[in-house]
């Protein structure tokens, strides 16, 4: 990557973003899969991680008078080990800082192990009004296998809980995961559909190098399906999650009608955004921003005294501004627009990448519609060839 200026520590917003995420990167153990910034068992940092997160939003909120915020995504790690005093100490500081009286979406994830009565109350309470639950597959043996401790009966007992604080539900599955075979996979997909939730995310499983998962494989003391396999089981979760009203608007996102993460679209629209905690990405609309990784480090430098937590910047170049613009629309139902695109090349790069589309489009890769470009379902799963093929 060029023009990355490590170390860090101003940030120029014009304006405050809409959008808010917010890190929280405790697990109590850590899934073979995961590459995420999480980490295992580190409970005697929590109060003084929870601290520097304060730190970090009142130093943001100075530049600023109370701007309104639209949606608010938490996410981890596993926000739901938030303790509750201190997550309802964090929304208050929130609250104070910027105006959240026209609060749209506000997502918690959840590991259905961690959720009582009591955590549905309090979250409710505090403006969170959609809940994200990280189901993964149902089947205790296949997620034990991946060091991912969850006991199916419990799910099924927040399932029945938590639509009494929550109309907004959406479940997270991996499609792909060592050990599924089709009866496993359309069993899951028959008892989601019949919950009465609003969402579904279907992450086709990623072998992230360096993952406890990856070493397992590398080492043949595990196996992961085929690709054909994944194709076939993708293609028949589309069908069957259309049948049950849950529409495709996004590669791995299915939701009923009006029921489309906001916080999502806002990432895929290339909307400005703010992100607080360790390792939490932003965009300003020019360039992309990660926080510090590096525990000790966050911890260290976000205090009282001063706030000066590194961050990585990268200055999107033109030519990545029209990758990301590919990449984001194509990811998404409603596609690209095909003349906002052409506008990023001269006459040479116009000609070949019209070309290439009209190949992609008749190998049933895309559709074309007016002035849109689309995926066909079967480009979805080429997504990264494809763009790849087309740049
Ligand atoms: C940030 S993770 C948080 C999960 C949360 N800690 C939990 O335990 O439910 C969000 C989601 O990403 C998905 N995910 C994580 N690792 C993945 C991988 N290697 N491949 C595909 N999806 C993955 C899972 O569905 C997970 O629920």
């Amino acid at each position: 990557m060029n023009n990355i200026s490590n170390k860090c520590t101003y940030e120029k917003w014009d304006n405050c973003p809409e959008y808010f995420y917010i890190h929280w990167p405790f697990c109590s153990n850590r899934c073979h899969y995961c590459d995420f910034v999480a980490l295992e068992k580190h409970d005697e940092f929590v109060e003084k991680y929870h601290e520097s997160l304060c730190w970090q939003i009142k130093h943001f909120a100075k530049n600023f008078y109370k701007p309104e915020i639209k949606t608010i995504f938490i996410g981890g790690g596993t926000p739901s080990l938030y303790p509750l005093n201190l997550f309802q100490n964090f929304i208050n500081l929130l609250d104070d800082n910027f105006c959240l009286k026209n609060l749209k979406e506000f997502t918690i994830e959840a590991n259905p192990e961690d959720i009582t009565k009591e955590h549905l109350e309090n979250w409710k309470d505090l403006f969170v009004n959609r809940l994200s639950l990280g189901v993964q597959v149902l089947d205790q043996d296949i997620l034990a296998n991946l060091n991912r401790k969850q006991d199916i009966e419990k799910i099924h007992k927040v399932m029945e809980m938590a639509p009494n604080y929550f109309d907004n539900i959406s479940v997270d599955l991996i499609l792909g995961l060592p050990g599924v075979d089709d009866k496993i996979w359309l069993e899951t997909l028959q008892t989601v559909c019949k919950w009465p939730i609003k969402h579904i995310s279907i992450y086709l499983l990623t072998v992230y190098n360096n993952t406890k998962l990856y070493f397992r494989i590398k080492e043949k003391k595990i196996k992961i399906l085929k690709d054909d396999k994944i194709v076939d089981l993708y293609e028949k979760t589309v069908d069957y999650l259309r049948s049950n009203n849950f529409e495709q608007y996004e590669i791995s996102n299915f939701a009923k009608k009006g029921f489309e993460s906001m916080h999502n679209i806002a990432y895929w629209d290339r909307k400005t955004y703010k992100g607080f905690g360790l390792g939490a990405c932003s965009f300003d609309g020019k360039n992309r921003l990660q926080n510090e990784n590096n525990l000790n480090k966050y911890l260290k430098n976000s205090n009282r005294e001063k706030f000066e937590v590194e961050f990585i910047q990268e200055s999107l170049t033109n030519d990545q501004i029209f990758l990301e613009k590919l990449m984001l629309g194509l990811r998404q139902n409603k596609g690209v627009d095909l003349p906002s695109m052409l506008y990023f090349l001269d006459e040479h790069k116009k000609d070949k990448f019209l070309n290439k589309i009209k190949t992609l489009k008749s190998d049933g890769l895309i559709k074309i519609s007016g002035d849109t470009i689309c995926l066909t379902l079967k480009g979805m799963m080429l997504e990264n060839e494809l763009i790849l093929g087309l740049i």
